[in-house]
């Protein structure tokens, strides 16, 4: 069974050798912790989608400790290098076109981008993560170290909880909650004009100002094939924007309020980021018949929350779970 082991240099080596022999590593990073794997070795990445029990048409995130190496791996357009600049090491994602493969670099292998001709790179701030990625020296694909569909880990306890039994998985670096405690925003970089594939903590105004132009959403269209409409699901039922909340609801709230548990007494959208899975973890734990959640305003950080509880209040995701995406 796997341990939790403090992120201190010794255990961070061990676990940087035991990536290179093709082992599972569960990771902190300032957004969530991922379950990462050598991205160069379609072994490892398959120990990945099966430990997840994750749908394989899904690609996975190769993480690298600078934007210099990102750019080995994916193509650099000026808005790519506008958005590194300024968001990198940081909670954002680039879909980039992959490079051609020479005999140099090692090549992220197909497994892990999903077969696609593009590829999505992230440079993550977290120290000890970098210092984890510079010490493997291979680029470590790494989706957020949940079951598929459920709620995503901010803290190393959180993976334990999910992934306690998985094979293949050698060690979960502790390295303590996740700052932001929402996934990176992921945008589409390689064209003139920045697609907001999901939202998280690099906003619209953000892009805006960093590259001059307005990004696009990605709308209702699935261009991002891990953005299945249920995700980030607890077992108990989801209902939001919830005022009163019912007898026997166990309330999550927003701002001053009554509530079980409240994202941020101050209405703090940033705070509100950091503390949501683990209150949505911690909610459903407590056994009662709904999740109400209260109103969170549509801004800002607010955007990206709001998508997550859509998703988190969506139906059922072993309904999606099994079944082939159309
Ligand atoms: O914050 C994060 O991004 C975390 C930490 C661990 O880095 N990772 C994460 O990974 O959330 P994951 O696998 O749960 O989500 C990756 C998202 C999925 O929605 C996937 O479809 C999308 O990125 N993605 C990956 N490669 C893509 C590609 N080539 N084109 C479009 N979307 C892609
Ligand atoms: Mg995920």
């Amino acid at each position: 069974m796997v341990k939790l082991h403090l992120a201190t240099r010794v255990n961070i080596e061990e676990a940087a050798a035991a990536i290179k022999q093709g082992k599972l590593v569960a990771f902190g990073t300032e957004t969530v912790y991922g379950l990462g794997g050598d991205a160069t070795n379609s072994d490892a990445v398959a120990k990945i989608y099966a430990a997840k029990g994750r749908p394989s048409f899904n690609p996975l995130i190769s993480h690298v400790e600078s934007t210099n190496r990102a750019f080995e791996y994916g193509q650099p357009t000026l808005i790519a290098q506008q958005l590194a600049d300024s968001f990198w090491p940081g909670p954002m994602t680039l879909i980039l076109d992959r490079m051609p493969q020479d005999a140099e670099t090692h090549y992220v292998c197909d497994l892990a981008t999903a077969g696609l001709d593009s590829i999505a790179l992230r440079v993550p701030a977290k120290d000890a993560a970098r210092q984890f990625l510079i010490a493997a020296d291979v680029p470590i694909a790494a989706p957020s170290a949940n079951r598929s569909g459920r709620i995503s880990p901010s803290r190393a306890e959180h993976v334990l909880d999910e992934l306690e039994d998985a094979d293949d998985l050698a060690s979960i670096l502790d390295m303590g909650p996740a700052e932001n405690g929402l996934e990176s925003t992921v945008i589409d970089a390689r064209g003139d004009v920045p697609i907001i594939l999901r939202p998280g903590a690099i906003t619209p105004n953000m892009i805006k100002a960093v590259t001059g132009v307005s990004p696009s959403a990605a709308g209702d269209k699935i261009i991002s094939p891990g953005q299945l409409e249920s995700h980030y699901a607890p077992d108990t039922a989801v209902a939001l924007d919830v005022t009163a909340p019912a007898h026997n609801d166990v309330m999550i709230g927003f701002g001053k309020m009554t509530c079980d548990f409240n994202l941020s007494l101050e209405g703090d959208l940033v705070e509100a980021a950091a503390n949501l899975y683990h209150m949505l973890r911690q909610a459903d734990a407590a056994n009662a018949a709904r999740i109400a959640i209260a109103p969170i305003p549509q801004e800002g950080l607010g955007i990206a929350i709001n998508d997550r509880l859509r998703r988190a209040a969506a139906d059922r995701p072993d309904v999606i779970e099994g079944a082939e995406k159309p």
